[in-house]
Formats: C-alpha cells, sequence, structure tokens
C-alpha cells in the first residue's frame, strides 16, 4: 500500500477500500504517513466526500487505533451524552450528576474549549483543586462511588482521532461531516458507553450552522452508533443565541450549580431535562424521574460527591474576575438579536477561550448576559456584564459584539424557538 494512491483515490473522488482505510490510520497513527500527507487526504475527503461504508470504515480504523474502555463491572446501565459545542454550553455540568442521581452510570469525558466554543474541562477546573486527569482505574472508582465521573479521555484512547484532530484544526479541515461524525464517534464508542445522546448544536454559535446539514451530521452519528451496538439518539438544538445567561469558566459554573440547586435560567433546565430523559431511556431507566432529582437535591448532593472525589473543593468560592464592563441598551423596546457566535468570540477576547492548545484560559473571565431574545429592555439597562483579568481587551470583545445584539420596537413579535429542534434516532 502506498500513501500516494490513497490521496489520488479520494482527489479524484473514487471511493476508498477497507484495506486503504485500515493501513492510512493505522501509518499515519505510527507516524510512517506524514502529516503533510494526511493533511491533503483530509482536504480531498473535505472536498469530495465520504460514503456511509467509508465513514464506517474509517471510524472502526480510528477505535482500533487505541484500547477500548470496559464498564462492564459496573451494577448500573451506561450512557453518555456528547454536544458538538455552542456558546454557554454548561449542560454536562449538571446532567452528569443528575443522570447518576437517577440510577445511570455516566463516563463523560471531555474536551477542552478551543476557539469560540467552551470546554467543560475548561469550566470544571475552575472549582479550586479539581483534577481532570484520571487513571482508568480511578475513573472506574469515581463511576463505582458515585454513579458520574467528567474528565480528560487519556492518550489510549483513539490516538488516531487525537492526531487527525489536531491536523484538521491547522489545516482547514475541521468542518466536514464524514470527518466530525467519525472523529466524535470513535471517541465514544472506544469509551464504552452503552448509549449515547447526542446534542447537535444548529446555529451561529455552532459548527452546523443549517439545519439540514445537522441532521446528516445527526443521522450519520446515529447510524455509526447502531453499527457498534451503541444505542444513540440524537437532539437537534438551537445555538443561534447562547444557552443560559453566561459563558465562560467560572460563570458557566456558578450557573451550572443554581439549576442543581433548582434555580438557574429556563432554557438550560429545559434541556437539562430533556437530555436527561433520553438518557435514563437509553439507558432502560424509564421509570426514573429528573425533574424530581432536580427538585429534591439529589442531583445537588451526587456532584458534591463527584466533585470532591477528583480533588475539588464544591464549597470553595469560585474566582472572579479583577474588572468588569457594563454594556447598556441602545434603546427602549425588544431584545431582537444576541448573536451566539459573537458572545463566544467576545468571551474568547476576555481571555476564557485560547488560540491554541497549550495557552492558559482566564477562569473569570467571560460574558454575562442579563437578557435574552424575547425580552423587554429600557435605554440605559445593563445587557452585558463583561469580564476579564486583562482590561485591555475590553475594545476587542466589543468589537466581537458590533452589530450583533439589535433592540426593535417593544411591539416587535418575537417567537422564542423551542429548546429541542428535532429528534433522530
Ligand atoms: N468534536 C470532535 O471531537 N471532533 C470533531 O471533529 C469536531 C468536534
Amino acid at each position: 500500500m502506498d500513501v500516494i494512491s490513497v490521496i489520488r483515490t479520494k482527489r479524484d473522488r473514487g471511493e476508498l477500500t477497507a484495506d486503504q482505510i485500515d493501513w492510512v490510520i493505522d501509518a499515519y497513527t505510527r507516524g510512517e504517513v506524514a502529516h503533510e500527507q494526511m493533511s491533503s487526504l483530509a482536504m480531498a475527503i473535505f472536498l469530495n466526500g465520504m460514503n456511509r461504508t467509508e465513514i464506517a470504515r474509517w471510524t472502526a480504523a480510528m477505535i482500533n487505533s487505541g484500547e477500548r474502555m470496559d464498564f462492564s463491572s459496573l451494577p448500573r446501565p451506561t450512557t453518555d451524552k456528547h454536544s458538538t459545542g455552542g456558546v454557554g454550553d454548561k449542560i454536562t455540568l449538571p446532567l452528569a450528576p443528575l443522570v447518576a442521581a437517577c440510577g445511570a452510570a455516566v463516563p463523560q469525558l471531555s474536551g477542552r474549549g478551543l476557539g469560540h466554543t467552551g470546554g467543560t474541562l475548561d469550566k470544571l477546573e475552575s472549582i479550586p483543586g479539581w483534577r481532570a486527569g484520571l487513571s482508568n482505574d480511578e475513573m472506574l472508582a469515581v463511576l463505582h462511588d458515585v454513579g458520574s465521573v467528567i474528565c480528560a479521555a487519556g492518550d489510549g484512547l483513539a490516538p488516531a482521532d487525537k492526531k487527525l484532530y489536531a491536523l484538521r484544526d491547522v489545516t482547514g479541515t475541521v468542518e466536514a461531516i464524514p470527518l466530525i461524525a467519525s472523529s466524535i464517534m470513535s471517541k465514544k464508542i472506544a469509551e464504552g458507553t452503552g448509549s449515547l445522546v447526542l446534542d447537535v448544536k444548529v446555529g451561529s454559535g455552532a459548527f452546523m450552522k443549517h439545519l439540514d446539514d445537522a441532521r446528516e451530521l445527526a443521522s450519520t452519528m446515529v447510524e455509526l452508533g447502531a453499527d457498534h451496538g451503541v444505542s444513540t439518539v440524537a437532539l437537534l438544538t438551537g445555538m443561534a443565541t447562547p444557552l443560559g445567561l453566561t459563558a465562560g469558566n467560572a460563570l458557566e459554573v456558578r450557573e451550572s450549580v443554581e439549576v442543581l440547586a433548582g434555580g438557574g435560567p429556563q432554557d438550560v433546565i429545559d434541556l437539562t431535562l430533556a437530555l436527561a430523559r433520553e438518557m435514563l431511556d437509553a439507558a432502560g431507566l424509564t421509570d426514573a424521574d429528573p425533574a424530581r432529582a432536580l427538585a429534591d437535591g439529589s442531583a445537588m448532593d451526587h456532584w458534591r460527591r463527584m466533585i470532591t472525589a477528583q480533588g475539588g473543593d464544591p464549597d470553595a468560592a469560585l474566582p472572579v474576575a479583577r474588572e468588569q464592563h457594563v454594556v447598556t441598551a441602545s434603546a427602549t423596546g425588544t431584545l431582537t438579536t444576541l448573536d451566539a457566535y459573537a458572545v463566544g468570540l467576545a468571551a474568547w477576547r476576555l481571555g476564557a477561550g485560547r488560540a491554541r492548545k497549550e495557552d492558559p484560559v482566564q477562569a473569570g473571565a467571560g460574558v454575562e448576559l442579563h437578557a435574552k431574545p424575547g425580552d423587554p429592555v429600557t435605554a440605559g439597562a445593563p445587557l452585558l456584564t463583561l469580564h476579564t483579568d486583562t482590561p485591555e481587551k475590553f475594545p476587542y470583545a466589543l468589537e466581537a459584539l458590533e452589530g450583533q445584539v439589535l433592540v426593535g420596537p417593544a411591539d416587535t413579535a418575537f417567537a422564542t424557538p423551542p429548546v429541542v429542534l428535532e429528534r433522530i434516532g
């Protein structure tokens, strides 16, 4: 097998054979295929696509590049959730302990933020003492004791995807449905969960800007799950405006704890409960009542135990940014637009996100919203508070928001879209 013929096949719109796929993924993981060669193949796939047979084989080859985890010793059924990423998407934080409180085991391997979308591990690391890096044995122990764990994937899990994702990130080849679907599903299948619920975000703050693309990504991933015996469903959910009222690491932990305490913004509560119900159904726990577990404090109890088990102090004060800047409403009326991508970019520029994997993030940085689209606003009243330790960043954050926060006449008709747009699976 030689790499040039594999690249030529896809460049010329041919179908890759199973042998070609197995070989190229293995050879790239071992370093025999060079980055520039894989980069060329990734671009050919980006431009010419892969059919379902090719995607299934590509995913299997990435799973086989590393270890598969095994949770069969757990007395509870395992279930997991994966979001394709959005702005203010802190749902994993209340969701994992909530689903554990209802009787399932949740092995939640999560990532860090890159670009304008936040990362679950960065958020949790704003809790003093909390550790993202657990060995497989430690992860299993927390799952046994608490029922949910949120941690970083070890180096042994789908190493082909780790290399390929880093390469795609710097070669303009991230937003290809076959590559996104195989990347996400190879990690989730190798993780060994029994069932999976996908939250596929649609809108300006998501990878998929259009409903049709989100549908195609969702159905590709649902089929990949089924091929590997992982019962998988997908919810398509809106990401035109941020989820909840915060975007930023410690700010989102604070809001998640509010939800666990029985409060918090309605869209965060609704999406947490919708995903929890899907996860519990998929795990066969159809009698569980997640709304009750949220109201009676049992989800909060699991959160505290989960944070403590990973070295964190659930009672410690969360970091607060040194400087704040308030953006006020330009007119009296109805807030018609608060663009998710603009808020994500502003939070990132304030220091909540990173440009390169090795960059540090500011725990306290981010954007706090005081109104959501559809709300009445009064001229001069606060709309957003920007938080940062580096106030020289305020002008760049404000530039990101320019023209993306709009107030219309008070009688503007505004229909708040449902939290869940569609279900696939
Ligand atoms: N998340 C992943 O894990 N992989 C992708 O390709 C995109 C989002």
